[in-house]
């Protein structure tokens, strides 16, 4: 294991456990219906590129990137599209796929981007939510676990990016990020 983890929260088998249940829920909501996949980037791509291959509907990919300006306590703060889609979602089954919900506030701003764009249906799909650290009210639909206030690392979470490329979801030991 890689000395700056202090624990692993899911392996591998675990992860893939948690990746079949979301995609099964997904590919039952949408039989027989189209969707589009819009990954978060950077974090969301590994979680993205395990869950597209378990969805069994007809389904595009693209890909957002944003961060977040101002206050992280103040709602009516701004976003920053790094870069935005290059498709046109109007009239289309989204489902935005996130790798970790935590106060909410860039995630909150980005889907009222989306949803200005009237896609025919807009839905949320998270790999992980910290619950106790939300300051926006977020609507999690497809939703793979719920974790403790400990910054976690792997599975495409960095700190500082780096660690994205280890193959489990570990507790990174605070002497590594602080
Ligand atoms: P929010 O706007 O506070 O919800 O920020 C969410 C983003 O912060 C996620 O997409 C992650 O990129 C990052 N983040 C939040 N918690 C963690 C963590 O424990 N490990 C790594 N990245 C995190
Ligand atoms: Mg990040």
């Amino acid at each position: 294991m890689n000395e700056a983890i202090k624990e692993v929260l899911f392996d591998e088998q675990d992860i893939n456990g948690i990746v079949e249940a979301l995609a099964n829920e997904i590919n039952r909501d949408y039989d027989g219906k189209e969707i589009i996949l819009v990954g978060l980037l950077k974090g969301s791509m590994v979680f993205m590129s395990d869950l597209l291959r378990k969805i069994k509907v007809p389904c595009e990919i693209d890909f957002m990137a944003a961060s977040s300006y101002g206050s992280s306590t103040v709602s009516s703060g701004s976003v920053n599209i790094e870069k935005d889609l290059s498709c046109d979602i109007e009239n289309k089954n989204v489902i935005v796929v996130e790798d970790i919900v935590d106060s909410g506030n860039t995630l909150g701003l980005v889907l009222e981007i989306l949803r200005e764009r009237k896609p025919a249906e807009l839905r949320l799909c998270s790999f992980l939510s910290k619950p106790s650290r939300r300051v926006k009210n977020i609507r999690i639909d497809y939703l793979g676990a719920e974790i403790p206030d400990r910054f976690v690392v792997g599975y495409g979470l960095d700190f500082d990016e780096k660690f994205r490329n280890l193959p489990y979801l570990g507790i990174l030991d605070p002497k590594f990020c602080s």
